[in-house]
């Protein structure tokens, strides 16, 4: 499949219906293009796009933007060792990268920004000329030690002891590579003047950093006071970014140009009605690397335009190889389709938002993806799905039974599944998606133990208890129902083709509401229900072991 041009990305809106004026905008951050996108990268977008579905099926007006960050002096590095001008890699990295990353993991993403597009740069100049205008810029001079792999200068305490090559020398603590001193008369802004301000709107807003961990970590940051920022670099060291509108000898710095992407994406500047409609936007999630840009430097950009901060920002844990921060620098980069190849993109998602709690680092391993998807995907999910409809089509010849009087342990899988669907709604409002994942597999463990004590293969054999058999057969095809519409987010291939198995008469799968979901008795008795495809397919075990 080629490749979507990030305008053919879009995907259209329902309609609003129930929650009619509410808004959910979540970003995700934009990635550098010096490199493919690894499983790192594909985990935030999953996160993003689970919280972005989850909204959009409770009828809100849901808008998930990602995108690339393409200016500053790494692409440039990257681009001349590949000896193409940065726009040529840029192009080439979007195009063969991270556009079709967006199809590998399943993102129903509503807009792609690139920071290199006329309506980013553009609306950037705008942004900086209006605090240039109103005295938050000035001109000074600075020097201090820049890494060039975070794009961001370094204070003393970002620095640790290098090892191996760089062994006596001080590098970053990220990127375990040294640090380059920069002396340079730029443009700065004055973020010093925000610290009270940003402790002030922490302190009134406490869940503008999440999770507890990360709002700790910036609140006592920010506590030790801050400095002004440098925003721009003098061309005569490079000039890959946007002009400084009232100075072309120098470009902005790309966290200052990269962080407005957020807002010139949905029509800052240019459409103010789209703006009013999306900002501020509900949650931005991020790495942890990168939380301090966006929860502290952001906000205080945004005070100073006059805009009001986002709503939430969420810091989210590393995927650690061997301990470690995976990464593209480092080389320990696993890319997203060595997983999909074998399980899918379902599996991808539901393995990464299962396995670690969100806010929390978590170690990848073929072995855990690999018994996951076996004993929670596959048996837990798959098989419940298929048997139970496999029995609808041996013993109703497919037509859905009508439900006779409900037993006990009837009502017990009803009140089940109707918490399963709020203590999920729940989570998702805490951005808690393993824990929503736990609420719903309450429902698959239910069903499946409702089907082991019920035994329909043994009532099946008894003419006299052909009303049980249907009642049986009725309730476990409403539990898959509600499975469905609570999995849509998450495994949303799974869901379409359990839906398309199940869903005759309701409409489609999108146009189920979350909040009517636990409302047991919706599938129409009678319906004649379709073959199901398998939602997980065994996987050959050489397939796993070989990696
Ligand atoms: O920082 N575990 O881009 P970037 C989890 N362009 N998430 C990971 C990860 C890991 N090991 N490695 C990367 C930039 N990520 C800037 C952002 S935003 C205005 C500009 C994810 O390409 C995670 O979301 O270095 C992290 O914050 C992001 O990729 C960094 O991507
Ligand atoms: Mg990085």
């Amino acid at each position: 499949m080629p490749a979507r041009q990030a305008s053919s990305q879009l995907v259209k809106m329902e309609p609003m219906s129930a929650n009619k004026g509410q808004s959910f905008y979540v970003t995700t951050p934009i990635f550098y293009v010096n490199d493919a996108p690894h499983i790192g990268h594909a985990y935030t977008e999953v996160a993003a796009d689970v919280l972005a579905r989850w909204h959009r099926q409770r009828g809100e007006q849901s808008f998930l933007l990602t995108g690339t960050d393409e200016h500053g002096e790494k692409i440039l590095r990257t681009a001349a060792a590949n000896k193409v001008s940065p726009q040529q890699w840029a192009d080439k990295l979007v195009e063969e990268a991270w556009l079709p990353l967006l199809e590998t993991i399943d993102i129903q993403n509503q807009d792609f920004i690139r920071t290199t597009e006329p309506r980013h740069e553009k609306n950037v100049q705008k942004f900086l000329q209006h605090l240039y205008d109103t005295g938050f810029i000035y001109r000074g001079s600075y020097e201090g030690n820049y890494c060039v792999g975070c794009e961001e200068y370094k204070t003393d305490a970002d620095l640790i002891d290098g090892e191996g090559a760089f062994a006596g020398q001080q590098v970053c603590a990220i990127h375990s590579k040294p640090v380059e001193k920069l002396q340079e008369t730029n443009y700065f802004f004055k973020l010093s003047e925000y610290a009270d301000k940003l402790l002030a709107f922490y302190e009134a807003n406490p869940k503008f950093i999440q999770p507890d961990s990360a709002r700790n970590e910036v609140v006592s940051f920010v506590r030790r006071g801050l400095e002004d920022l440098s925003i721009s670099r003098s061309k005569e060291k490079f000039d890959w970014g946007i002009d400084i509108p009232w100075d072309d000898s120098h470009i902005t710095y790309v966290w200052f140009d990269a962080l407005l992407n957020y807002i010139t994406a949905i029509g800052y500047g240019e459409d103010e009605e789209k703006f009013a409609s999306l900002w501020p936007a509900s949650v931005q999630v991020v790495g942890k690397d990168i939380l301090r840009f966006h929860a502290v430097i952001w906000p205080a950009m945004l005070m100073a335009a006059g805009i009001e901060p986002p709503k939430q920002v969420f810091g989210h844990g590393w995927l650690l190889v061997g301990g470690e921060k995976m990464s593209k620098s480092k080389l320990t980069g696993i890319a997203p389709s060595q997983i999909t190849d074998t399980f899918g993109s379902d599996a991808f998602r539901y393995y990464f938002m299962k396995a670690i709690a969100f806010g929390q680092d978590g170690s990848f391993s073929w072995e855990d993806l690999s018994a996951r998807y076996q004993a929670e995907l596959a048996n837990g999910l798959g098989n419940l799905a298929s048997r139970s409809i496999a029995m609808i089509h041996r013993y109703f010849g497919g037509v859905l039974p009508s439900a006779g009087e409900f037993s006990e342990d009837d009502r017990k899988v009803q009140q089940i599944a109707s918490d399963a669907v709020s203590a999920a709604d729940q989570a998702i409002s805490d951005v808690a998606i393993q824990d929503a994942l736990t609420a719903i597999w309450t429902l698959v463990d239910e069903l499946n133990n409702y089907i082991t004590v019920q035994e329909p293969w043994v009532l099946a054999k008894d003419e006299a208890k052909r009303e049980r058999l249907a009642t049986v057969l009725n309730t476990t095809a409403e539990g898959l129902r509600v499975l469905a519409v609570l999995m849509n987010s998450v495994t949303p291939k799974a869901a379409a083709k359990l839906w398309s198995a199940l869903g005759a008469g309701l409409g489609s799968l999108d146009a189920q509401l979350l909040g009517d979901a636990g409302r047991w008795g919706q599938l129409p008795a009678g319906a004649t229900l379709a073959e199901l495809e398998p939602l997980f397919p065994r996987i050959e075990t050489d397939a796993t072991e070989a990696k």
